[in-house]
């Protein structure tokens, strides 16, 4: 599937899926300059319902030998049915097939995503601190997570 028609999908899920306090949602334009680099690659999960409403989507970008989770975020009324961990097992395959032999992301420190990364086998492998601007102007410590796959 082309890229950039996947952008509507993706959109649909990041206008629901960020809470405004962290200011982590990616606009239009920063998705769609992302996913017109050549190394840049988007997962989409959508439900079985006929119209294929999209429910989740990742945002991964491929550097030699590695693989970057750059934003994964799942539709709050979809949550907890397991969606986040089948894309991040589709990402494995993928970055496997890319040539990949790691995968990294960065995470705000306090994210319950952390349970979800734990638990598909990332550990934490470096603190950046003040790394996250958020909207009221205070900064956050970003967790490096790694996963050898
Ligand atoms: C984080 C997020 C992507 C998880 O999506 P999800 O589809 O609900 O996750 P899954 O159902 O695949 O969860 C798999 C396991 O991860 C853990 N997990 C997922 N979300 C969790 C949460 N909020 N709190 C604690 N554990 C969580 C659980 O162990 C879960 O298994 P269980 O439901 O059987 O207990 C989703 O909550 C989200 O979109 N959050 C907002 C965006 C965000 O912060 N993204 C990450 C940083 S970019």
């Amino acid at each position: 599937m082309n890229k950039i028609s996947q952008v509507d999908q993706i959109m649909a899920v990041m206008e629901t899926a960020f809470d405004p306090q962290w200011g982590e949602a990616w606009n239009r334009r920063q998705v769609e300059d992302a996913l017109l680099l050549p190394n840049t690659f988007a997962i989409l999960n959508t439900s079985d319902s006929q119209d294929e409403t999209a429910t989740g989507f990742l945002i991964t970008r491929h550097a030699p030998g590695e693989e970057e989770l750059l934003l994964i975020a799942v539709d709050p009324n979809y949550r907890r049915q397991g969606t986040a961990k089948k894309m991040l097992s589709q990402l494995k395959v993928d970055a496997r097939t890319r040539g990949a032999s790691h995968i990294f992301l960065e995470m705000r420190e306090n994210n319950p995503a952390k349970v979800l990364y734990l638990r598909a086998g990332f550990e934490p492998i470096g603190r950046r601190r003040a790394y996250y601007l958020l909207s009221d102007g205070n900064r956050m410590d970003a967790i490096t997570y790694g996963l050898s796959i």
